[in-house]
């Protein structure tokens, strides 16, 4: 049937996202269920810096950028995940990410990510100490990532 199907397709895809490996296989399988796929071209913008933000996406084919202040400050390939800071601080979009080829993403929406990544939240929140690092070293203000 149509979700054994969906299972299956994402199955290899999310085994390869750093992220959900951890994830007991069960409930990766739950994640699936819930991924609706997008894709998007060179130039695309998938995430606005500053807007109200309601999605987490892994990208599963092709290259994305993340720029603040025209600034290069993360490069995605297969298997990465972003725009969880959004969803987990309650906060606008600290960065633009932009498609560098053409893209594809699959994606949660909010109730999804807070249900289905909530066991996972500790691992996504020890990311963003890197982001803190990343636009330190840049020189680019980190009160994007805001407190605790
Ligand atoms: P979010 O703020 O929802 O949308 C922009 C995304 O850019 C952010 O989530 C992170 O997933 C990603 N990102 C990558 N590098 C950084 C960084 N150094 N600071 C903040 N966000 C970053």
């Amino acid at each position: 049937d149509n979700v054994a199907k969906k299972r299956q397709l994402y199955e290899d895809v999310l085994k390869q996202v750093t992220i959900l490996k951890d994830m007991d296989p069960y409930e990766r399988s739950k994640v699936a269920d819930c991924l609706k796929t997008k894709t998007y071209a060179n130039g695309d913008i998938i995430i606005n810096e500053g807007e109200q933000g309601n999605t987490f996406y892994i990208l599963i084919d092709g290259n994305a950028t993340a720029l603040k202040d025209n600034k290069v400050i993360k490069t995605y390939n297969k298997g990465d995940y972003f725009g969880e800071l959004a969803l987990l601080k309650n906060q606008p979009r600290a960065a633009t990410v932009k498609a560098q080829n053409n893209c594809q993403v699959v994606y949660l929406d909010r109730k999804s990510f807070k249900r289905l990544l909530g066991p996972i939240e500790k691992i996504l929140y020890r990311n963003v100490e890197n982001y803190k690092k990343v636009l330190n070293q840049l020189g680019l203000d980190t009160a994007c990532i805001g407190g605790n």
